[in-house]
C-alpha cells in the first residue's frame, strides 16, 4: 500500500494513476471526498489530511509503504502560511516515521532556496532539508512549471485569458521557463529509487513570452500580446484576481518567474514536448477558467 497526498487534486491523482497502473494498492490523504465523477474515485483509499494533527496522520499512514506528498501551498492567505505549510510537513515527515513508512517521496520545485527572495521557494527550500535530514529515506522531485492533464491551472488559465482578452501582458524582463509535462513527473516520482534530489524539467526551454504565443496560436487567439513592466503585470493580474474572484498570479509568483527560477541546469528528464502537446488541446484549454481559492480554499 502506497500512499498519495491529494489523489483527487492536481500531480497527486496522475502519480495515484501511475501507481495503480503498476498494480500498486493507493491511498490518498486529502480534505475532501472525492469530486463527483473522478475517475480515481473507488479505485483508491480516502484517509483525512488533518495538517495539525499529527496523531490522526500516524493514523492516515498506517501500513504504508511509500510516501508521495504533494501537499504544499501556492501563497498565505488567512492564518494558513507558509511557515504553517513548513510545520505542517514537518509534522507528516515525523508521523510518517512513526508509522513506520519506508520510503518518502516528495515533490518540491526547482531551484529552492533558504536565501530565496520568495517566501514559497524559502518554504520549499526548508521542507527538502527536513525531509532529506528526517529518518526516512527520501527522494525530492523538484519540477518546474507543471502542464498536461486536465486539472492543471496555469497554462489552462493562460489559454483562457488569451480567448476572453485583447491584450495579454507578460513581464518586460525576458525570462525562461521550462515546462514539464506532469505524466512525466508522476513517472519520474514512480520510478527514482536512489534517495536524494532529481529535477524534473521538460526537454524544451522557452522564454515566457514564447510559450504564451504558443498557446495563443493552439487557441487561435487573436489577442495581442505585450510585454509590460513585471509591476504593471502585477497590478493588472491583481484587478483580474478582483472580477474573477480568484488570485491570477501573485508579484512573488511573477518574481520568481522573471527570475527564470522555474528551470534547470541538470538533464531534461521529462520527454514530453510542450510545444507539440498545446497544439493538440485546442478542443478543451481554456474554455472553462480553473479557480485556485475554489480548488483550494473555498470548501
Ligand atoms: N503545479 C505546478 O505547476 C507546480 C510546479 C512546481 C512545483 N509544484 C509542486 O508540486 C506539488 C503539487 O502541486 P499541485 O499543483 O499538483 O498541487 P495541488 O494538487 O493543487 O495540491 C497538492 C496537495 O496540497 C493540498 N493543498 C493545496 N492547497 C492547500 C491549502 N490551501 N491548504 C491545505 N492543503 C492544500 C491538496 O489538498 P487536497 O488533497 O485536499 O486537495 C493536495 O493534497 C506542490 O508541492 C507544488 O509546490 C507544482
Amino acid at each position: 500500500m502506497d500512499a498519495v497526498t491529494g489523489a483527487f487534486s492536481y500531480t497527486g491523482s496522475v502519480i495515484a494513476g501511475e501507481l495503480l497502473a503498476r498494480n500498486r494498492a493507493v491511498r490518498t490523504l486529502t480534505r475532501s471526498p472525492p469530486p463527483a465523477g473522478h475517475p480515481l474515485a473507488g479505485a483508491v483509499r480516502v484517509a483525512p489530511l488533518d495538517l495539525d494533527d499529527e496523531a490522526a496522520l500516524v493514523r492516515s499512514l498506517d501500513g504504508t509503504e511509500v510516501l508521495y506528498n504533494t501537499f504544499w501551498i501556492r501563497f498565505p492567505r488567512g492564518g494558513t502560511t507558509f511557515e504553517w505549510a513548513v510545520a505542517a510537513s514537518a509534522r507528516l515527515f515525523r508521523a510518517a516515521a512513526a508509522a513506520g513508512v519506508e520510503r518518502i517521496v516528495h515533490i518540491s520545485v526547482t531551484r529552492p532556496s533558504l536565501a530565496s527572495p520568495y517566501a514559497y521557494f524559502r518554504g520549499k527550500a526548508a521542507v527538502d532539508e527536513l525531509v532529506l535530514a528526517g529518518p526516512v529515506p527520501a527522494t525530492v522531485v523538484r519540477p518546474s512549471i507543471v502542464f498536461g492533464g486536465r486539472q492543471e491551472v496555469l497554462v489552462n488559465n493562460i489559454a483562457w485569458f488569451l480567448r476572453h482578452v485583447p491584450v495579454f501582458a507578460v513581464p518586460l524582463r525576458a525570462c525562461r521557463v521550462q515546462p514539464v509535462h506532469v505524466d512525466d513527473v508522476a513517472r519520474i516520482a514512480v520510478e527514482e529509487p536512489e534517495p536524494g534530489v532529481v529535477d524534473a524539467v521538460g526537454p524544451e526551454t522557452f522564454t515566457y513570452r514564447g510559450m504564451a504565443e504558443q498557446v495563443a496560436a493552439a487557441v487561435g487567439s487573436r489577442a495581442r500580446i505585450v510585454p509590460l513592466p513585471e509591476r504593471a503585470v502585477a497590478e493588472l493580474a491583481r484587478a483580474a484576481g478582483v472580477v474573477l474572484r480568484d488570485t491570477v498570479v501573485t508579484p512573488e509568483e511573477l518574481g520568481a518567474l522573471t527570475a527564470s527560477l522555474l528551470t534547470s541546469d541538470a538533464p531534461a528528464r521529462g520527454t514530453v514536448r510542450f510545444s507539440e502537446w498545446v497544439g493538440e488541446q485546442a478542443g478543451w484549454l481554456g474554455r472553462k477558467y480553473h479557480s485556485e481559492l475554489a480548488l483550494h480554499w473555498r470548501r
